[in-house]
């Protein structure tokens, strides 16, 4: 039986699989958990069954002909077929865990389609017409309204929302779990917080959107009902990968009252058209000015463009697209922002705090579940 002899055993079939890679992960297909089983006939003819991360993999040909190559130098094999198979999803998960080191790929918890959490992305055309002015204290009035809320700075050059929010603490980090910075009852994060000092951050599109993700998966967000992001102005490479990161996310628009605003802002608002995202209405911000004790009204910067972004919107989209409301120019609104007390904290009562407190109303309603939660603790105010 001088043939029994020289079989080759499976420990020598899987050592020669041992030394082939996968070309792209460049780790040993024995590693990667590919080799999906190894057959040996007497005769010596050897049947190997390869798992491919994925189907269609276009290094097919190259993983099979480096395991034909591979097992047909191993003393005794007289011939080598390779069938390809495709991983399972939970096989193609338990890979990237182990790619990972052990770690487990975080989700987007408001991403899943069971989310409650109610996500809005402030956009604009233009810079400077108030989104983050806007941003801030929309989240205020929501989290005074008993809403938990979180705001997502998504504004990588501008990161102004953790000073208007007076929450420019670094985050903590527990493990591999970053816990932001709460402010005002908002929990708060921003590029800023990650950045030394105030030097300028160029990043360009792929580490803005892996740093979107980062945001939103690996922050412990807890149970939120409302979740803002300040988007940067125009339709860069953000709005796009919010687009794709959080499909559900509502667009909420912000222009002034000047027609050659309300054209880019009405852009801003059409690529929704592209990104199958619902906009959730048109704010106009810095409507008009009216000095304290008086009742007239100054038209700074015209008027209507907030009514025109509706309309082409509307048109564009064929869906209703409703103007949510007209914030009056407030020196306090400036001052807040400066100081890290939003306007609608501070002075609730006057015409902008008005105007804002009934947006938020109307974007997120009442409180979830609010008279199970109370339980006869009368909720935090500051
Ligand atoms: N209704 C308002 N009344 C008075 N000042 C306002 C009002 N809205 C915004 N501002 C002020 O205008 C300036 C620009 O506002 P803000 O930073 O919110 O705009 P933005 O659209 O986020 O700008 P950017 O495009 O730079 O991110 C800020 O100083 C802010 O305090
Ligand atoms: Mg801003």
């Amino acid at each position: 039986m001088g043939y029994m002899s020289s079989t080759p055993t499976t420990e020598q079939v899987n050592a020669a699989l041992a030394t082939v890679q996968d070309p792209e992960i460049h780790r040993p297909l024995t590693e990667l958990d590919m080799v999906k089983s190894v057959e040996i006939s007497a005769d010596g003819a050897v049947s190997v069954g390869i798992y491919l991360t994925v189907a269609g993999c276009p290094m097919r040909g190259r993983i099979e002909k480096d395991v034909s190559a591979a097992v047909g130098k191993v003393p005794g094999v007289t011939g080598v077929t390779v069938d390809l198979d495709v991983m399972s999803e939970d096989q193609r998960k338990a890979l990237q865990t182990k790619l990972r080191g052990g770690q487990a790929e975080k989700e987007i918890p408001f991403a899943k389609p069971n989310s409650l959490t109610k996500v809005f992305a402030v956009a604009s055309g233009k810079g400077g017409v108030g989104k983050s002015s806007v941003t801030v204290n929309l989240a205020a009035a929501m989290a005074a309204q008993g809403h938990k809320v979180g705001v997502v700075d998504a504004d990588i050059y501008g990161h102004s929302v953790p000073r208007m929010l007076g929450a420019d603490d670094r985050p903590t980090k527990v493990e591999d779990m970053i816990l932001p910075p709460t402010a005002h009852g908002i929990k708060v994060i921003s590029v800023g917080m990650f950045t030394q000092g105030n030097q300028p951050v160029v990043w360009r599109g792929p580490m803005l959107h892996r740093a979107l993700q980062q945001f939103l998966a690996d922050v412990f967000w807890g149970d939120l009902d409302v979740l803002l992001m300040d988007l940067p102005p125009g339709t860069g490479d953000i709005a796009i990968s919010v687009a794709q990161l959080l499909p559900n996310a509502e667009i909420l628009v912000v222009t002034t009252p000047q027609q050659a605003a309300a054209e880019v802002a009405e852009r801003a608002g059409a690529i929704s058209a592209q990104t199958h995202q619902r906009v959730a209405g048109v704010i106009e911000n810095m409507s008009y000015y009216q000095a304290p004790g008086s009742d007239e009204r100054t038209y700074l910067f015209g008027e209507g463009g907030g009514q025109v972004v509706c309309d082409g919107l509307t048109k564009s989209l064929g869906t209703r697209v409703p103007l949510l409301g007209q914030i009056p120019l407030e020196v306090g609104l400036r001052e807040g922002g400066d100081s890290g007390t939003p306007f609608v904290l501070s002075d609730p009562d006057s015409e902008a705090g008005k105007v804002l407190r009934s947006i938020a109303e109307e974007l997120v309603g009442k409180p979830r579940g609010l008279s199970g939660m109370m339980l006869g603790i009368s909720p935090a105010r500051r």
